[in-house]
């Protein structure tokens, strides 16, 4: 017999049915004893009657959590009986069959409620048992909705979804890169990419005009309730097209992503607005203002655009200018000679894209003029020999025609988990790290075997300045 998914059982009223999964609860009244089976689509409540032999006398053995197949028949509950808390609350199975899979020994952490008053460490070192819990289970399949939209989204409109490589170079995004050793190459390394920005530029250059990728990205920063170092973009570029195609069409995007799939909230203001990045910091005293009128509303979402950055930023530790995005952003200028004397008045194709009070977004129109790049990175100290080594790949490309191009990468973490009413992105990713960037269930980072260090070339060198 086939087994049929809980959610299902609703419409099999009369008919022999076989399910499967884990022993969600128990309650023994003498000669019948109710079980809740849950498996990944809800709870079924099942009743053992000392009639049917076998089966009564299998379920006494049971405990919580063991994985269980039950076969019966599905009845219809007596009107007073129906629980309208569960789905399945209408009907009930009547076991005649019990096999037990495996058994399970008591939970180191409760599933049966949200998980927020449990200590955090807890939760991930046994994040395959907190992943039972309804809360986590919803999330994880709401990402998975919310992923699939922007997915077909985006191909309806002719885009191309290309993997980049992960094994790759330092990214211009600005934080500290993880390296990898290269075998084959002693001493040389692999830095994991902060973005797939400057491959997706390349892409540009190769003529794919509409590319997005579902990308993950890492980036060696300490995390907090918005930052993870690996997280998920919906990555975006496209060629021949203005700031506004690109804001527009992500507003369309997140607009009747929200519609169709989350009826049940409002958008503030559509079209979303678009704030100057000044106005904005005048205001609001931040480049990510909350814009809800009712902020203790869960369901109101309030997205805007930043636009108008400056190009660059003074740092003061380090005496000399950065860039506010990354520096194949395009000035408001193409003039070297401006942007080399006026620094600080030149403006950028840059935007956020801002949801609640949080950064869900970021991206630009790139320079696609080798002399406007030049002009930046002399304003960024780099000596041009340097940016030519460093981003030699790049600087060739675009000498082999590149048409004007830019794009966006929405941060997909922050904002489910905006969406979602979650304090933290790691309540909408499947195995985050803590605080300290460990992985407390696969006890990551580990250390690694002499013999592997040696093919490597890796030496160890411990705090005290001694060799390992
Ligand atoms: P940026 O660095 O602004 O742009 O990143 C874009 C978005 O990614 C999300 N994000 C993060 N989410 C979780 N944890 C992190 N550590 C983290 N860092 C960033 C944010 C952010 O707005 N290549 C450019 C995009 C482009 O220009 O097209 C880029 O990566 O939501």
């Amino acid at each position: 017999m086939e087994r049929t998914w809980i959610r299902d059982t609703i419409g099999q009223v009369g008919n022999r049915v076989k399910v499967a999964g884990w022993v969600n609860s128990i309650r023994s009244h003498g000669k019948l004893v109710f079980v809740d089976l849950r498996d990944w689509t809800g709870i079924l409540q099942v009743v053992f009657r000392v009639q049917n032999k076998d089966a009564y006398e299998a379920v006494k053995a049971i405990k919580p959590e063991w994985v269980v197949e039950i076969e019966g028949e599905i009845r219809e509950r007596p009107e007073g009986l129906i629980n309208p808390q569960l789905e399945t609350g209408k009907v009930e199975l009547e076991a005649q069959k019990l096999l037990v899979f495996n058994s399970a020994k008591t939970l180191p952490i409760t599933i049966d409620t949200d998980g927020y008053e449990i200590d955090e460490e807890k939760r991930l070192r046994y994040r395959y048992i907190d992943l039972r819990r309804e809360r986590l289970q919803k999330n994880l399949k709401e990402r998975q909705r919310v992923i699939h939209f922007m997915r077909e989204f985006l191909i309806d409109r002719d885009f191309i979804e290309i993997e980049t490589p992960i094994l790759t170079k330092s990214t211009p995004e600005g934080a500290r890169d993880f390296l990898v050793p290269a075998r084959l190459q002693p001493g040389k390394f692999y830095a994991l990419p902060q973005s797939p920005q400057q491959y997706k530029q390349l892409l540009m250059v190769s003529g794919f005009e509409r590319y997005f990728q579902i990308a993950r990205c890492l980036r060696d920063e300490d995390p907090r309730a918005d930052r993870q170092a690996e997280f998920t973009q919906l990555d975006i570029e496209m060629a021949f097209i203005e700031q506004e195609d690109v804001l527009s069409l992500v507003e369309e995007l997140f607009i009747s992503l929200v519609e169709t799939l989350y009826p049940e909230k409002k958008i503030r203001e559509k079209p979303f607005p678009r704030l100057n990045y000044q106005d904005v910091i005048k205001k609001y005293k931040t480049d990510k203002p909350d814009l809800r009128t009712d902020k203790k509303d869960a369901n109101e979402l309030a997205f805007a655009f930043i636009v108008n950055f400056p190009m660059f930023e003074w740092k003061e530790k380090e005496n000399r200018w950065d860039a506010v995005h990354h520096p194949f952003t395009r000035p408001q200028t193409d003039n070297p000679e401006e942007i080399k004397s006026n620094p600080e008045k030149i403006l950028a194709y840059q935007y956020d894209f801002v949801l609640n009070g949080v950064e869900i977004g970021g991206g630009s129109l790139r320079t696609y003029k080798i002399e406007v790049l030049e002009a930046v990175f002399e304003v960024l100290g780099h000596k041009k020999e340097e940016f030519r080594r460093k981003f030699k790949h790049l600087y060739e490309a675009f000498q082999y025609g590149v048409p004007p191009h830019g794009g966006i990468a929405p941060g997909i973490d922050r904002f489910l988990a905006v969406l979602l009413n979650e304090p933290s992105i790691r309540e909408v990713m499947a195995f985050p790290k803590t605080g300290d960037n460990r992985d407390l269930m696969m006890d990551v980072p580990s250390e690694v075997s002499e013999e592997q260090l040696k093919e490597l070339h890796i030496q160890i060198i411990k705090e005290n300045g001694k060799e390992d």
